[in-house]
């Protein structure tokens, strides 16, 4: 074990945990934010991203090590009032289904924004393919990520 100081959406928390422990479980099980899922543990699906100093990571993959002096930013942290553009035309395009990996959408849909604030189709389309919808809400996905950029949304 060893002690970690985690700035995570925007605060500062002390925490124990084994330096090989993903960031997903931190967050998850020592913090409490269940915000982010857990899909495959591989990085093959999407549905723990998270941001790390404002890129899309995936936290199932990240060791605890890895993240000293870097913020954290999970789905609570994108947007204090949940009022991030994404999460605006999350709900005006009615995307989710299930649910379940809607949050890790969300976040690589933000880190997009932030890069690109204008992309095309075939941006949204190559960005996101890497996150996994069971349910197949990609469609409403991209329509939702069009009307954030259109409405000139870029994260909080
Ligand atoms: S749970 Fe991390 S990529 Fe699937
Ligand atoms: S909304 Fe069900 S897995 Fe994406």
């Amino acid at each position: 074990m060893a002690k970690y100081t985690l700035n995570i959406n925007q605060e500062t928390r002390e925490l124990d945990a084994d330096p090989k422990m993903p960031l997903l479980w931190v967050i998850r099980d020592i913090l409490g934010l269940t915000g982010t899922k857990f899909g495959c543990g591989m990085a093959q699906c999407g549905c723990c991203t998270v941001h790390l100093d404002g890129e899309a990571i995936r936290s199932c993959i990240t060791p605890i090590s890895q993240v000293k002096g870097k913020k954290v930013t999970t789905i609570e942290g994108l947007s204090p009032e949940g009022n991030h553009p994404l999460q605006v035309a999350w709900v005006e395009e009615d995307v989710p289904q299930c649910g379940y990996c809607q949050a890790g959408q969300v976040m690589n849909a933000a880190a997009l924004l932030q890069k690109n604030p204008h992309p095309t189709d075939q941006e949204i389309i190559t960005a996101m393919e890497g996150n996994l919808c069971r349910c197949g809400t990609y469609n409403r996905i991209r329509k939702a990520i069009k009307n954030a950029a259109e409405k000139g949304g870029t994260p909080s």
